[in-house]
């Protein structure tokens, strides 16, 4: 099956079969392995991607699906000869200690973010803006869908709320 997906601003043009997800064709046609696969069950957040601005778990995705979408892997945020601001912020708080949610956690954090400055309502408080700040309780509830097994969640919490300001 024939599928253009456009990623981190460039298009490419798939056959791919249909039962192939969002997270296998990123990794194994478009060699974009930041993007890690943990538990390929949507419980982990290894795999998080950005669509059209909005935060999800590449392993629960068809690739098929996403025809016309703007894709953003954590290849399209920053690489290492250009780290955004977020990344600074995690390798400056120990944000991570193997490494390898930390796409996943960055990709998320991203949109986190954004979702707190526009005003999106969490489970923690009705209105950011009703807050003034993005508090650790509020960044924790706003990451709960990104697992880190090192458990390096202090940090993690420090660099996004460092980006925040
Ligand atoms: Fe997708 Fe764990 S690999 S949520």
């Amino acid at each position: 099956m024939d599928v253009t997906l456009s990623v981190n601003g460039e298009t490419h043009k798939l056959d791919i079969e249909p039962r192939v997800t969002l997270l296998d064709a990123l990794r194994d046609r478009l060699g974009l392995t930041g993007s890690k696969k943990g538990c390929d069950h949507g419980q982990c957040g290894a795999c998080t991607v950005l669509v059209n601005g909005r935060r999800v778990n590449s392993c629960l995705s068809l690739a098929v699906m996403h025809e016309d979408d703007e894709i953003t892997t954590i290849e399209g945020i920053g690489m290492p000869d250009d780290l955004a601001r977020l990344q600074q912020d995690f390798v400056e708080c120990d944000g991570y200690q193997c490494g390898y949610c930390t796409p996943g956690q960055i990709v998320s954090a991203t949109a986190a973010i954004e979702e707190a400055k526009l005003g999106w309502p969490s489970y923690v408080s009705p209105s950011l803006a009703d807050m003034g700040e993005l508090t650790d309780e509020e960044i924790a509830e706003r990451m709960s869908g990104n697992l880190c097994r090192c458990s390096a969640y202090p940090g993690i919490r420090q660099a996004i709320a460092r980006a925040a300001e």
